[in-house]
């Protein structure tokens, strides 16, 4: 058995300091460590890196101290490579899931994205704002859900073989219109009829996109869909 692997049995019998002694045998591998916990900790490169690195110093280490010498200089030349990498890399961290798309790319939301995000919880609230009377944030809601729409339809002009725009402009369009007016006029008959159809239209989009298992409907409960919202009305100031 050679002296290294004696080391490590004892090593594994006698616990943590027998590990230090073991694992790091001489200034060599000491410096072997010192570099790999520079690259890990004040560098950032990835821990495979750092391995591979760290292995194929550990494999030459008794080459002698010319050679380590080059190789801990390759070492540091390495990382300061790879330094510039990594902070393009820290630039793009901000905003969850970036790290998914190709450095620098901007993030595209789908059409299904647009309409979790954005278009339902309007539609919600606009729901719950008429069904409160409160006619104020309902013509907030309304105008949100609007600019909403204009967005859909820059973002995503096709889906499939659908236009989006115009087929924004043959359904919800108008019965936000109808909304408008409900909304000014502070009617509530209007609103849950002009709310209803723009429900349908909801609807009839998603069915002429062929997604008719999507089925939109008008809030089934009143104030709880939010809860950290109150939607009714405030007074005047
Ligand atoms: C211009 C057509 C169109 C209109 C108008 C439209 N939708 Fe959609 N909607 C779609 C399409 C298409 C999808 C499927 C997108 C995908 O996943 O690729 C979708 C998906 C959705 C989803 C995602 C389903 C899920 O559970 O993840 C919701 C929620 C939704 N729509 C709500 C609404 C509401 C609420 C309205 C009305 C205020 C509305 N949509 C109006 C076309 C439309």
């Amino acid at each position: 058995m050679s002296d290294v692997a004696a080391a490590r049995r004892d090593a594994g019998r006698s616990g943590r300091a027998a590990v230090w002694t073991s694992a790091i045998f001489g200034t060599r591998d000491f410096a072997i460590g010192v570099a790999a916990f520079l690259l890990l900790a004040l560098w950032s490169v990835p821990p495979w890196l750092v391995v591979i690195l760290g292995a194929a110093a550990y494999r030459f280490r008794d080459l002698g101290g010319s050679v380590m010498t080059r190789l801990l200089l390759a070492l540091a030349l390495c990382c300061a490579a790879t330094m510039p990498v990594l902070a393009q890399q820290k630039a793009n961290m901000p905003g969850m899931g970036m790290n998914k798309a190709a450095p620098g790319a901007p993030y595209h939301p789908g059409l299904g994205e647009l309409m979790t995000a954005f278009v339902q919880p309007r539609h919600t609230k606009l729901g719950l704002a008429g069904a409160a009377q409160n006619w104020a944030y309902a013509a907030y809601e309304l105008n949100e859900l609007r600019e909403t729409f204009e967005d859909v339809g820059k973002l995503v002009p096709k889906h499939g073989n659908l236009d989006i725009p115009p087929a924004i402009a043959s359904t919800v369009a108008p019965p936000m219109s109808a909304l408008d007016a409900a909304i000014k006029a502070k009617d509530q008959a209007g609103f849950t009829k002009a709310y209803a159809d723009l429900t349908a239209a909801c609807n009839a989009c998603h069915q002429s996109a062929d997604h008719a298992m999507i089925v939109i409907q008008v809030p089934a409960f009143t104030g709880t869909g939010f809860p950290d919202q109150d939607f009714s009305p405030q007074p005047a100031k």
